[in-house]
């Protein structure tokens, strides 16, 4: 879905980063259908071992991560393509015999996919897609009739994209839409060593590379600028004392970049940088504590086979 006309949101967001140091594009903006597709990729990348260790404690652990809460609707926040979603709700309808899944994404071809995908996988399931925004269409989700229980989810380390302050706030917009008997599922990934991390984010194919630089074509078409992908480098690192993989845009040589739909011309110095993401690594105290600071408890945790990974369940603190 090809789309030339400015995107508001994006424009805001682009004034907003563009006028910090460094300079910053929310994650959310990799999206578009070559991103998701680029993700997608990833996924499959010897290197990522994200999406793998998560679907692996999903297949040990799904009845036993339902069994407490008996959730029969799943309500996943930044869906994607929801690789793993579907172990989760096959042992959900095989305890309750029916359930209902609303996957939120930003998204339109990922929710296609997905929904089609979960459709296939987990036949007699319900699925009503949202296109739409975590930060902003959690209201959207929480609309379902009194008598569901609700399972949500936010799968994939979805939530390591958010900073220290941007974690609780949607954790407490979540736990203030949870009724009780709402449980919480968030996947973490851990902290590890710093080589297995960066390769994670820096793989040999430039698969990665090309998904960071895809942001560059997102906002050449939703701002109508004219950033050349030619004329910047990938980069990953891992910052030890903040427990997270900073991506950035590095420009390869001093330019300017016209925005038409800021009405602006940027300059960028030759090695200046654009954080494009970062991603936030886990254990179980700073996972414990998150959650605590978005007004949850940390009910039970479910680590993979290597503690490379692991998923926590949560109800709100009240
Ligand atoms: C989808 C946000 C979980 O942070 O690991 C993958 C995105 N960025 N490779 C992550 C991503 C670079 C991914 N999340």
């Amino acid at each position: 879905m090809y789309t030339a006309r400015p995107l508001p949101a994006l424009v805001h967001d682009l004034r907003r980063g563009f006028a910090a140091r460094p300079r910053t594009v929310p994650s959310k903006w990799f999206y578009d259908e070559a991103g998701s597709a680029l993700f997608d990729a990833i996924c499959e990348l010897p290197e990522y071992y994200l999406t793998r260790a998560e679907r692996a404690i999903l297949e040990r652990h799904a009845d036993d991560i339902v069994a407490s809460a008996a959730p029969d609707e799943l309500l996943e926040i930044g869906s994607g393509m929801a690789r793993k979603t579907g172990v989760l709700l096959g042992a959900i309808t095989r305890r309750t015999g029916h359930a209902r899944y609303v996957p939120l994404d930003i998204s339109a071809a990922a929710l296609e996919g997905s929904a089609r995908s979960i459709r296939a996988v987990v036949p007699g399931v319900a699925v009503d897609p949202l296109i739409g925004d975590f930060e902003r269409d959690l209201p959207k989700l929480a609309l379902s009739p009194l008598s569901r229980r609700r399972m949500w989810a936010l799968l994939g380390s979805t939530i390591g994209n958010l900073d220290e302050r941007a974690a609780p706030q949607l954790l407490a917009s979540i736990a203030a839409r949870m009724r009780p008997g709402d449980t919480f599922l968030v996947g973490m990934d851990l902290v590890k060593d710093v080589t297995v991390l960066q390769r994670a984010y820096d793989d040999a194919a430039g698969v990665t590379a090309r998904f960071n630089k895809n942001m560059l074509a997102v906002i050449n078409r939703g701002a109508q600028a004219d950033f050349d992908l030619d004329a910047w480098t990938h980069r990953a690192r891992y910052d030890a004392a903040r427990a997270r993989i900073e991506m950035h845009l590095e420009s390869d040589r001093p330019q300017r970049v016209r925005l038409r739909a800021l009405g602006a011309t940027v300059a960028f110095e030759r090695g200046e940088r654009i954080l494009t993401e970062i991603s936030r690594k886990f254990t179980h105290e700073t996972a414990a504590s998150t959650l605590r600071d978005g007004g949850m408890r940390l009910v039970s945790w479910f680590p993979a086979a290597d503690d490379g990974f692991a998923l926590a369940l949560a109800e709100a603190a009240r």
